[in-house]
C-alpha cells in the first residue's frame, strides 16, 4: 500500500472500469472515457486537489481510495477494490490511511457517499466509525433509469 502517484493512475482507472462494468457500487456508469478520467485524475493529484493511496499485489493495482478536494473542511472520498481481492482487509486497510490523513490535516471529518443498498460498504464504513448523516433522495443521476438514492456518511476526526 502506498500513496497514489502520477505512475498509478492508468492502472486505477482501468480497475475503476473494471468495478464499474460490475454495475453496482460505484455512482460512475459504464462506458467513460478512460483516457479522460485519468487526465483529470492526474491533473488533480499533480495539483495537490485530491490525495490517494493504491494498494498493490504484485505489481496489480486491486485497490484505491481517493479523497477529493481536500481543501474543504469534510472531503469526501471514493474507494474501489478489485473483485478478486475483497473481503481480506484491503478496504479497511485503505480507509485507515484517509482517516489518519485526515487526523494530521486537521480535517474535523472525512464523508463519503454511499448507495444505500451497497451494504458490504456500508459495514465497512460503520466497522471503522462512520455513522450515517443524511439520506438524499435521487441525489445521483443515472443515464439509464431514474436518479438513485445516496446515503451520506461521515466520520468525525475527533470523539464527541
Ligand atoms: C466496499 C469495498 C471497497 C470493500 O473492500 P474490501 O477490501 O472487500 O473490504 P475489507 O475486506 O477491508 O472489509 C472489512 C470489513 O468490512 C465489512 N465488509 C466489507 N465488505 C463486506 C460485504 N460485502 N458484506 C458484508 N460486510 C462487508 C466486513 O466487516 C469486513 O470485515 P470481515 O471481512 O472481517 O467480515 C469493496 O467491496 C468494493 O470495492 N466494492 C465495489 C465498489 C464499491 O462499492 N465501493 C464503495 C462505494 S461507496
Amino acid at each position: 500500500m502506498r500513496p497514489e502517484g502520477e505512475r498509478d493512475v492508468d492502472a486505477a482507472v482501468k480497475l475503476l472500469a473494471e468495478v464499474t462494468i460490475e454495475g453496482t457500487g460505484v455512482a460512475t456508469q459504464w462506458p467513460f472515457d478512460l483516457g479522460a478520467r485519468a487526465r483529470t485524475a492526474r491533473d488533480a493529484l499533480l495539483q495537490r486537489r485530491n490525495v490517494g493511496w493504491v494498494a498493490l499485489d504484485g505489481h496489480r493495482l486491486v485497490g484505491e481510495l481517493v479523497v477529493f478536494e481536500i481543501d474543504r473542511d469534510e472531503p469526501e472520498f471514493g474507494m474501489i477494490v478489485a473483485a478478486t481481492h475483497r473481503r481480506r482487509g484491503i478496504g479497511a486497510a485503505l480507509l485507515e490511511h484517509a482517516i489518519a490523513w485526515a487526523q494530521a490535516a486537521g480535517k474535523p471529518a472525512l464523508a463519503l457517499r454511499v448507495f444505500p443498498e451497497n451494504l458490504g460498504a456500508r459495514a465497512l464504513y460503520e466497522r471503522l466509525g462512520f455513522v450515517e448523516v443524511e439520506l438524499q433522495r435521487g441525489a445521483v443521476a443515472r443515464r439509464d433509469g431514474p436518479p438513485r438514492d445516496a446515503l451520506i456518511m461521515r466520520r468525525p476526526s475527533a470523539p464527541g
